[in-house]
């Protein structure tokens, strides 16, 4: 009987999770399932989901959209970047115990450090919104070495507080502002912009000023698509050189949550080279 997981998420349908789980089992040679699990819109969908996939005898689960913040509720112990993400991705069973992860933030800053080859060290960086996606990558930006990061949001309110509450846990030598895109010293630039809004999903984008970007600078859209996303198209516009989705994160973050579960790191690159041709 191989070894089951899932992802579970609300919509899932279009989720390549499956994919790259798949992927990375075929090419360790693990006996392992991985199916995808829709926990509905209805409240409490997503605890019945996981319950009866436990019961079913299932060892891990990845959780997407919209239950983040309840899978971190769900288990009774948690990873730092989980407890401050307030969100947890990954969820590995023991026995009756149920412990969380969260990768999306160590998932982007691999992608960002070893598939696109920008060391976050000394970098300054800056980081579009003030959600759920923004909160976790903070902490693993900071600790990859990233000297300065603005936390610019449409509420400038939710950016401050956000930079107020994680302060205490980054790093000395890291430089932490959070307002709005139009409180940033006029003329400073930055290596690296990031879009962690959720405004690509409506195809919208947060503004960019332009000459924001550092020579060589990279958009980096935490979303991933057909194409340039919109934000990726407005930062080519606005002087970026260089520009990513969030494929690369994605298969990242599957990797350290196979890892976890499975005891063995997969290779990534050639799953990731995959993803984007089929994509
Ligand atoms: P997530 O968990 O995906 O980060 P979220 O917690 O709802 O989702 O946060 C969404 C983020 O995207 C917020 O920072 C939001 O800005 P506000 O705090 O001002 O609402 C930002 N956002 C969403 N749509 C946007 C848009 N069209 N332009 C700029 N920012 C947008």
């Amino acid at each position: 009987m191989p070894d089951r997981y899932a992802v579970i998420g609300h919509p899932i349908a279009h989720s390549k999770s499956p994919l790259i789980h798949g992927l990375f089992a075929q090419a360790t040679g693990q006996d392992m399932r991985y199916e995808a699990i829709d926990g509905g819109a209805e409240a409490g969908g997503f605890g019945r989901a996981l319950a009866a996939f436990r019961a079913a005898g299932g060892r891990g689960v990845n959780v997407t959209l919209p239950f983040k913040l309840e899978a971190l509720a769900a288990a009774g112990e948690a990873s730092d970047d989980a407890r401050l993400a307030g969100a947890a991705n990954a969820l590995r069973f023991d026995g009756d115990r149920v412990q969380a992860c969260n990768f999306d933030g160590i998932g982007l800053a691999r992608d960002i450090e070893v598939n696109l080859g920008l060391p976050l060290a000394g970098r300054r960086v800056l980081l579009l919104g003030a959600g759920g996606a923004a909160r976790g990558a903070l902490l693993p930006l900071a600790r990859a070495g990233a000297r300065r990061i603005a936390i610019a949001n449409r509420t400038a309110a939710k950016a401050a507080s956000l930079a107020r509450e994680l302060a205490p846990h980054l790093p000395g030598s890291c430089i932490l502002s959070g307002g709005a895109l139009a409180d940033l010293p006029a003329g400073e630039t930055f290596d690296l912009v990031l879009n962690a809004t959720s405004a690509s999903l409506s195809a919208g984008t947060p503004a960019v000023p332009p000459g924001a970007f550092a020579p060589g600078a990279l958009a980096y859209d935490m979303v991933y698509g057909q194409g340039l996303t919109p934000f990726l198209q407005l930062a080519q516009a606005a002087g970026a050189t260089r520009v990513a989705d969030g494929a690369g994160m994605l298969v990242e973050q599957a990797a350290e949550a196979f890892a976890w579960w499975r005891g063995m790191r997969p290779d990534t690159r050639q799953v990731l080279s995959m993803l984007q041709s089929r994509s």
